[in-house]
């Protein structure tokens, strides 16, 4: 049992959800997730590290509470136990003398992207992060995201903060002024918005990376459930990822399989929701 810290909603549905882990903590690195359980008969749902304090002993996660676990999370208040947290999952982004990256987060994009953001900084790189999502209100951590970037555009689709664009805008944009200096794009977010993104990169022919968000299980690489499409062959999301070369993903296969238990997770929220 881990006792959470603090459970902040920052933007409508957006939680920073920070519970004390100091074994996890000391592991932590930019690009791993963990995989969480409520309660002990609760599903086991993926979060990215979003961020760690080695220090404080803490573990930072963002939830859109979109389902009935991600809203059993968000229910959760300082002081009370999360059951389980099983990590670092994943490998870590791998930190690279690139010259400039750009960074693009989608909606809880941002919580995936700012350590890797914080890392490829502190490692010397020139970091320009775009940070979208549909209105102002359900931007968060704009500050911090902005205090490990030496370039930070905000992309609002309804135009009420920042550029009114898609993220792909402004990617464009850049690629198309300052190619010769970009060293690689990340892009992570919703499926949609990475396979956008990844179509914008390619004729550019830069390196693409990004954070795949498929449906899993026990993120051990013994389900199966988080199967991709990457080059032609099958990779599992929570060992061979979760960062694989955008240029390669099969987004249309990750997407169908992402709406694979629809009806079973719209099933699960009525029950919960009417339980309530
Ligand atoms: C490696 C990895 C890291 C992840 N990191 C994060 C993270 O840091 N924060 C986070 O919130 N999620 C993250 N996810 C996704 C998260 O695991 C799922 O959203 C979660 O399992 C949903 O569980 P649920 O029971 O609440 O919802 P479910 O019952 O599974 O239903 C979720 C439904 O909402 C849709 N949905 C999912 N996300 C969103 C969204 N952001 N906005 C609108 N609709 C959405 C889904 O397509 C699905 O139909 C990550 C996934 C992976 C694989
Ligand atoms: S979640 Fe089971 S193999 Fe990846």
């Amino acid at each position: 049992m881990l006792p959470v810290v603090s459970n902040t909603e920052l933007a409508p549905n957006i939680f920073e959800i920070v519970v004390k882990n100091p074994p996890l903590a000391k592991k932590a690195e930019a690009g791993h997730f963990v995989i969480v359980m409520t309660q002990p008969d609760a599903e086991r749902i993926p979060l990215t590290i979003a961020d760690f304090d080695a220090d404080a002993g803490t573990i930072t996660m963002i939830a859109a509470a979109c389902g009935t676990s991600t809203k059993k999370l968000a229910a959760l208040k300082a002081g009370q136990p999360l059951y389980a947290m099983i990590g670092p999952l994943g490998h870590p982004s791998e930190m690279l003398h690139y010259g400039t990256v750009i960074l693009v987060a989608g909606g809880v994009g941002t919580a995936p992207v700012y350590p890797i953001a914080r890392a490829l900084h502190r490692f010397g790189n020139h970091v320009i992060t775009i940070q979208g999502s549909r209105s102002e209100e359900l931007l968060f951590w704009r500050e911090k995201t902005a205090a490990v970037s030496h370039e930070h555009i905000i992309t609002t689709d309804d135009g009420s903060a920042g550029i009114k664009a898609l993220v792909t805008e402004p990617l464009r944009d850049i690629l198309e002024k300052r190619k010769s200096e970009i060293g690689c794009v990340y892009m992570i977010g919703p499926a949609v918005m990475m396979k956008f993104c990844a179509k914008t990169v390619v004729p550019f022919g830069v390196k693409a990376l990004a954070s795949l968000n498929s449906i899993m299980i026990d993120g051990t690489g013994m389900c199966g459930c988080c199967r991709v499409r990457v080059g032609g062959e099958t990779k599992f999301t929570c060992v061979d990822g979760p960062e694989f070369d955008a240029s390669l993903v099969d987004w249309d296969i990750l997407l169908a399989r992402q709406k694979m238990y629809c009806e079973e997770e719209q099933c699960s929220l009525k029950k919960y929701l009417a339980e309530q």
